[in-house]
């Protein structure tokens, strides 16, 4: 981790509030970047840290090499993946700008966006989509999303974009659209209430991070260079984040226990503790 990185300020949780994302200075140093990349080389491939197995038992890559990667909960198995996702610091930006206390991880990503080489694939894309349009067993959408680039990412290499302001609109119904890769009729569905739908790009230098609302619509297209995009995401919850039932299964509701109940917070060592007050 970068040394010396300034604490945030109000301008930028204005800028949060009102845009429903921000962008962070360089959090990570070179050394952790090259790490951190060759974390991903190691988990694609099967070589876990520890005795443990990945979350669903496996990784899964797709046949396809123009197919994104995706795999959750990576920390389970990899030491690099682990130290940043629950970083200290990056858990104090996040409490700032979820005004709260307490930050623990509600879970990772490991992303891999494969380049589209010479054809005109959509594999890569990552429809346009609210994190909360998965997340409703949380009682609390104010949940954060860090996305974390380990190479300088913009729109060439598929970057994420945000569409400004759109946490405001509150949860949109059927959002949960990640592997829906038709980016423009999304867009035609999600502005079908005249909804002010202005993308805007996440231009990322190597180790810098979006941190974004769990209600902000994002996506991304395609990569058009000869590398792979690689980055590593913490979701990120504040401290009154409770079980919701009989709303929408999520795979963390089984990491409560046998027989969760209501209310129950989302707080044991399936879901560590970043930063508290
Ligand atoms: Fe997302």
């Amino acid at each position: 981790m970068e040394k010396n990185i300034a604490k945030l300020t109000t301008a930028d949780l204005q800028f949060y509030e009102e845009k429903g994302y921000w962008i962070s200075p360089k959090l990570l140093d070179d050394e952790q970047i090259a790490r951190l990349r060759h974390a991903h080389e190691r988990v694609w491939a099967g070589d876990y840290d520890g005795d443990g197995y990945a979350m669903y038992g496996h990784i899964s890559v797709p046949s396809d090499p123009h197919q994104i990667r995706k795999l959750d909960n990576a920390w389970w198995i990899n030491d690099e993946v682990r130290d940043v996702v629950t970083d200290p610091i990056i858990g104090e930006m996040a409490a700032y700008l979820m005004q709260t206390n307490e930050v623990r991880l509600w879970h990772d990503q490991l992303i891999y966006k494969p380049s589209a080489g010479s054809t005109n694939t959509q594999a890569g894309n990552v429809g346009w989509h609210q994190d909360y349009g998965y997340w409703q067993a949380s009682s609390n959408p104010n949940m954060i999303t860090v996305w974390i680039a380990l190479q300088d990412t913009d729109l060439k290499n598929g970057g994420m974009m945000s569409v400004n302001g759109s946490h405001k609109w509150g949860l949109i119904p059927d959002s949960d659209t990640f592997f829906d890769q038709d980016m423009n009729k999304l867009k035609e569905k999600y502005t079908a209430d005249s909804r002010e739908w202005v993308e805007e790009p996440c231009i990322l230098p190597a180790g810098h991070a979006s941190f974004h609302h769990s209600l902000t619509f994002h996506g991304s297209g395609q990569n058009v260079t000869n590398e792979p995009r690689l980055s590593v995401v913490a979701h990120l919850m504040p401290y009154d984040t409770f079980y919701r039932p009989g709303v929408q299964f999520h795979h963390n509701v089984t990491l409560l226990g046998a027989r969760p109940e209501a209310g129950q917070r989302f707080a044991n060592d399936n879901f560590p503790i970043l930063y508290s007050k």
